[in-house]
């Protein structure tokens, strides 16, 4: 008699970071996962991040629980925004996480303080953490599921998260299917854990359609880009948001400015009108 054949062994394209089961990263792999019903809401919850001028371009702020690309060039604003975005949070009473790969802590609360933010103050208070990794790391960070960044997210119980910044995953992951991979099981752990959190993109040109989009940017609910706009000599800041998801945008580019405050964007200004 035949034998009767063993069923072939799934295998999964790759491993599972997170707590889902193995079953549904089978069907997910092979996708044909048919979604399960879900309720839909017509509300969508807001995290406003608080900058002035700002969340009036984004339906009074970001989505609850989404993942937003923050793009820009050097010295454009990003480690700003996003810190702003932590301290608003936190001040409120939502505890958040700074993950750097780029800077320093202290040259982060030093920025912090002179625009008026007192970190150092809700550091103690387990408001805001500040977690810094050395880039070579990135590849153990990734094989650990995060640890340390799960570990510290559970800790203070993060609402809020900026990683600062993508392009250092960039460098380690070369290969696009792994970097979405990697992204997406990632940005869907932190929204398991009601996480609103900023991904900070570093781009080489001032003018988004002078480049290629990044994978992050297509799989992230929302896309911010920093501008340095030059006219003649001059040179002007200006924020737009190419997407959010949910939200209805306006789709202007906006200026801004460093104020004692930090970011100011001024949605109802043209660019070099502003005296
Ligand atoms: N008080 C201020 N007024 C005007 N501009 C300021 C002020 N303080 C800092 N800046 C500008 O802010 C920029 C740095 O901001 P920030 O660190 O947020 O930018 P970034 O995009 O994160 O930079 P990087 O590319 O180095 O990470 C610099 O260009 C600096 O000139
Ligand atoms: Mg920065």
């Amino acid at each position: 008699m035949v034998p009767a054949k063993k069923p072939a062994k799934t295998v999964l394209p790759f491993k599972e970071e997170f707590d889902l089961s193995a079953a549904q990263a089978a069907t997910a792999s092979i996708g044909t996962t048919r979604a399960p019903a879900g309720k839909c809401s017509i509300e969508c919850p807001r995290c406003p991040t608080s900058i002035p001028g700002f969340d009036r371009l984004v339906e009074g702020g970001l989505v609850c629980g989404s993942s937003v690309v923050l793009a820009g060039g050097c010295g454009s604003g990003k480690s700003t925004f996003a810190m702003q975005f932590l301290y608003n949070g936190a001040m409120t009473g939502e505890p958040g996480i700074y993950v750097t790969f780029e800077q320093e802590p202290q040259d982060l609360r030093d920025m912090a303080v002179r625009f008026g933010m007192d970190l150092p103050a809700l550091e103690a208070k387990g408001l805001i953490s500040i977690i810094s990794v050395d880039p070579s790391k990135i590849m153990n960070l990734v094989k650990e599921g995060y640890g340390q960044i799960v570990e510290e997210v559970r800790k203070i119980g993060a609402k809020r998260v900026v990683i600062d910044s993508l392009s250092a995953f960039e460098v380690m992951l070369k290969d696009d299917f792994e970097r979405r991979r990697v992204l997406f099981n990632f940005s869907r752990w932190l929204k398991k854990k009601g996480c609103t959190t900023i991904l900070i993109s570093e781009i080489g040109k001032s003018i988004a359609n002078e480049r290629q989009f990044d994978v992050s940017e297509f799989m992230a609910d929302g896309v911010i880009v920093l501008y340095d706009v030059l006219q003649q000599s001059v040179r002007e800041r200006a924020i737009e948001v190419l997407k959010m998801r949910q939200t209805k945008i306006l789709r202007k580019i906006c200026p801004f400015r460093f104020e004692s405050n930090g970011v100011v964007v001024y949605p109802d200004e043209e660019i070099f009108t502003m005296g």
